[in-house]
């Protein structure tokens, strides 16, 4: 039999999120660039061909006789690098890149094939799962890695493909804990609403369900939706301060990302504070965002027993949301990989 791994992937607009049952969990930006062969690299870095050496910031790979930078080694060195955001993702030609580069990451050597598992958007998860499972299902892809993994050349077969709707499935990241038992059975009550505020970066995903006993529990699509709001609706409000005072210069991903982190970025040798408006655009954007989901909730609001916020950009705006939910937003470890878990937690409860 063939040696098998269970990969779970949340393949966001931002990073994909992978973990494994191996144990390993990964992350890298969502971004695929096209490269170049660079004689350079293997000079400055001597590192001995280790398991050591997989590095998720150096993913140089050459697909087709093509080359392709991945993650932040594309952010950082493609000018042509992007994210994909098309509605219909699965259709892209850098979505199977994406995916088995997670895979190949994730897996030990010499695992040959996984069983896959995925997600979609609560909107979009009944006209796109067909197609989304065909895309991907019963291929492989050779990838000879250039630098990022030791391997030279890798092939990985998918050899099942589970799809869970993102957000829902997220409930079982907060009501159970890592050995799958629940962890608060005051919130299991039957018609007790608990609510996932899922903030990525590029939107946020908003979900309430119904307890049904026992841990079950039932979308309330009335007050579910996909808001295109996120981490990225700050990066646009840097992007044009930073603008605003270097007459126009454009600046790349990577540096919006360091301005908000350090609050200053240095242009032609001076330092530019940018402290002001890092604050006030995490304000408005929290603002932005508090405001789409209490038009979605209205007084429904008051009386939703539980709010968790969990992905990436619960750490940016979490704490800033409070004051727009009377304090009550709760999050858990993890939170970034909270949907990457569940559709672990879901297969496991499928597979009982
Ligand atoms: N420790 C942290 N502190 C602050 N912000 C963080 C941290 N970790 C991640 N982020 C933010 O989270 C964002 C990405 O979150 P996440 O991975 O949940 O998005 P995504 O799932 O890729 O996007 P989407 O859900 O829109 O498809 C990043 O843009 C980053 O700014
Ligand atoms: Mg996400």
């Amino acid at each position: 039999m063939k040696k098998q791994e269970i990969v779970s992937v949340d393949f966001g607009y931002g990073y994909t999120k992978a973990i494994s049952s191996n144990g390993k969990r990964i992350i890298f930006p969502s971004v695929v660039g096209s490269g170049r062969e660079r004689g350079l690299a293997s000079f400055i870095k001597n590192k001995k061909a280790t398991e050591e050496q997989r590095d998720l910031t150096e993913m140089h790979i050459k697909v087709d006789g093509k080359h392709f930078y991945v993650g932040e080694m594309a952010e950082k060195n493609s000018n042509d690098s992007s994210r994909i955001f098309d509605r219909e993702r699965y259709n892209h030609e850098y979505t199977p890149i994406l995916y088995h580069v997670a895979i190949q990451q994730i897996v030990e050597p010499d695992v040959e094939e996984v069983i896959l598992l995925a997600g979609l958007p609560l909107n979009y998860y009944k006209s796109q799962v067909k197609p989304f499972k065909e895309k991907l299902l019963g291929k492989s892809l050779e990838i000879e890695w250039i630098s990022g993994l030791p391997q030279q050349r890798k092939k990985v077969n998918i050899a099942q493909v589970e799809v869970f709707p993102q957000g829902y499935s997220a409930v079982l990241s907060t009501i159970q804990n890592s050995e799958g038992k629940f962890i608060n059975s005051d919130l299991l009550e039957e018609g007790n609403q608990l609510a996932i505020i899922d903030i990525g970066f590029r939107t946020t995903d908003v979900c309430v369900v119904e307890m049904k006993g026992k841990g079950a529990f039932s979308p309330l699509i009335q007050y579910s939706a996909t808001i295109d709001q996120g981490v990225v609706n700050l990066y646009e409000f840097i992007k044009k301060a930073y603008q605003e005072k270097t007459q126009g210069s454009d600046v790349s991903d990577s540096k919006i990302k360091r301005i908000i982190e350090k609050k200053y970025i240095n242009y032609k040798g001076k330092k530019i504070d940018l402290s002001k408006e890092v604050e006030e655009a995490r304000q408005s954007v929290t603002n932005g965002i508090s405001d789409s989901i209490k038009m979605l909730w209205k007084d429904e609001l008051d009386t939703i027993d539980q709010i968790y916020v969990i992905g990436g950009g619960s750490y940016e705006f979490r704490d800033y949301m409070q004051k727009n939910f009377d304090n009550r937003l709760k999050t858990i470890v993890d939170s970034q990989f909270a949907n990457a878990i569940s559709y672990y937690r879901m297969w496991k409860i499928l597979t009982a």
